[in-house]
């Protein structure tokens, strides 16, 4: 069967293409095929037919008029994803070695610039020629040479990039890494970066299950090394599946993509206010009364705000958990310092009240542990109400464009929260059960997953149960999507 040479297309064609799959993320060959394809359906009309074909162009891509012509529409069109990216490759001795070729090729289509490294071992695999070739660039191999010491030498080689691959990672080199060995190029480049590093290693089903290269994997996970991979399948040796393949070029640059933080980030520029925990409301300088809320899903909803690009400021009532990366966040305690900080942090884009806070406090907090007296009996707690934040916030002079509540329900969950929409003056709320909360067996509260609604004006949106992590990477992509049609 006849295949594409792309080489052979002329210059115009090749860079219109090159384009297009960029934009598309895809290959070129594959951009073509889909045209082929198009061209096949009809979908091209006859061919030669510069309008028909413009026609397409647009339909595949986007947003081009329909007289722009074909020049114009390669101009226009934004050039690869990763354009002026720096990318250090390095190629480690496994019979994968030569998917690396086809990495070097779909990072060079993207706009990539792309260094490689090789060690002795994978030029055993693929040669310095074919992947220099492929590269556009002088391969590099050693440590000691007097040339690349003068011209690059290993440590610029390691700054002078915006992210080092290991492409096939080996068991050797990953070894080399997490035990801090530097007796090569490609060993001294990884522990003499400043840049993230991912790792796709690849390599027989025994050797990545073995304990010491799961050791080693572990050890560089906590040393913040990224991986993608392996994959399990058919092994190039015969005979042999499970998990070990390396990971196809495509999904490595995917993973390159997402590591470089290039997608869109439609939350840049907004300031988004999340609370999030419980609330302790002291009975005496060592009792409180609190509840069970853990801060997983507001802290995980402020980490997605701040992943779209958010100024977040994350109000935290006490909890066992992290502060999330790339957020701002305050610590308070009780519900009136929970209130003061969220007033004093407006104005704001949005506002989400994730905070399990205190209904109630006790009118009055011992200055002294309250002794336990004989015949006196247990003292009698006056409950005072503590303020609403969310009402508070909903209703106030500097009411962010876009209020979002949670209501943890236990019965009548709907009904509850649409009372709640109303009174408080919020956009939407995030209805969730906690009927089935304990410590023996944490539900919604304590636990990693989530089921809720979304109760607004338009009505009730159901989501299937699932992560927290999910739960708040969907809302955060509501949260944007409504910002944008709200102009300030
Ligand atoms: C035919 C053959 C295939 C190999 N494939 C792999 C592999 O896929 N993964 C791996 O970790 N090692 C593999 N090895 C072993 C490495 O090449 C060896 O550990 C080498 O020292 C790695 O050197 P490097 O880490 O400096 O590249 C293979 C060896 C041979 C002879």
């Amino acid at each position: 069967m006849a295949s594409i040479t792309i080489r052979n297309l002329d210059d115009e064609v090749k860079d219109l293409l090159r384009r297009l799959a960029a934009e598309n993320d895809r290959s070129m060959e594959e951009q073509a095929r889909v045209m082929i394809r198009a061209a096949v359906e009809g979908r091209l009309g006859p061919i030669g037919r510069i309008d028909q074909i413009e026609k397409t162009l647009r339909e595949l891509t986007g947003s081009y008029g329909p007289t722009t012509p074909i020049a114009a529409i390669s101009n226009q069109m934004p050039r690869g994803i990763l354009s002026g990216k720096r990318i250090l490759l390095i190629i480690g001795g496994g019979i994968a070695a030569y998917k690396s070729l086809d990495l070097i090729r779909r990072l060079r289509e993207r706009g990539a610039l792309v260094r490689v490294v090789m060690t002795s071992a994978a030029q055993e695999f693929v040669t310095t020629l074919s992947v220099g070739a492929l590269s556009a660039d002088h391969v590099f191999t050693e440590l000691f040479d007097r040339q690349d010491e003068h011209d690059v030498g290993h440590i610029r080689l390691s700054r002078e990039a915006d992210l080092v691959v290991v492409a096939p990672a080996t068991a050797d080199l990953m070894a080399k890494l997490a035990n801090g060995h530097a007796n090569d190029l490609a060993s001294t480049v990884l522990i003499a970066t400043d840049k993230q590093v991912l790792m796709a290693p690849a390599m027989n089903p025994r050797m990545w299950s073995h304990p010491a290269t799961r050791r080693n994997r572990a050890t560089l996970q906590e040393d913040g090394i990224a991986f993608i991979g392996p994959a399990k399948g058919e092994m190039a040796e015969s005979n042999e599946a499970g998990e070990g393949r390396m990971t196809e070029p495509l999904e490595i640059v995917a993973a390159i993509k997402a590591l470089l933080d290039i997608s869109p980030k439609p939350l840049s520029g907004r300031k988004i206010i999340v609370t999030s925990g419980p609330t302790h409301e002291p009975i005496d300088p060592v009792r409180y009364i609190a509840n069970r809320s853990s801060g997983k899903q507001g802290h995980a909803i402020a980490a997605a705000l701040a992943r779209l690009g958010a100024d977040v400021r994350l109000v935290s009532g006490p909890v066992g958990i992290a502060d999330p990366a790339e957020v701002t966040t305050l610590h308070v305690e009780t519900a009136n310092e929970m209130k003061d900080a969220v007033e004093q942090l407006l104005p704001a884009d949005a506002a989400v009240f994730v905070a399990a806070v205190a209904d109630w406090r006790s009118e009055t907090s011992a200055g002294e542990k309250i002794k336990k007296v004989a015949g006196e009996g247990p003292p009698v707690l006056r409950m005072i109400e503590n303020p609403d934040i969310l009402a508070g916030v909903g209703h106030h002079r500097q009411r962010p464009s876009l209020v979002v509540g949670f209501a943890a329900e236990t019965q009548d969950l709907v009904r509850n929260a649409e009372a709640k929409l109303k009174k408080k003056g919020a956009d939407f709320i995030v209805a969730n059960d906690v009927s089935h909360e304990g410590a023996e067996s944490p539900g919604v509260m304590g636990g990693d997953r989530n089921k809720v609604r979304i109760v607004s004006k338009a009505g009730v949106d159901e989501w299937p149960e699932m992560s927290k992590d999910e739960v708040a990477a969907r809302l955060a992509a509501v949260i944007a999507e409504r910002l944008k049609t709200i102009v300030v």
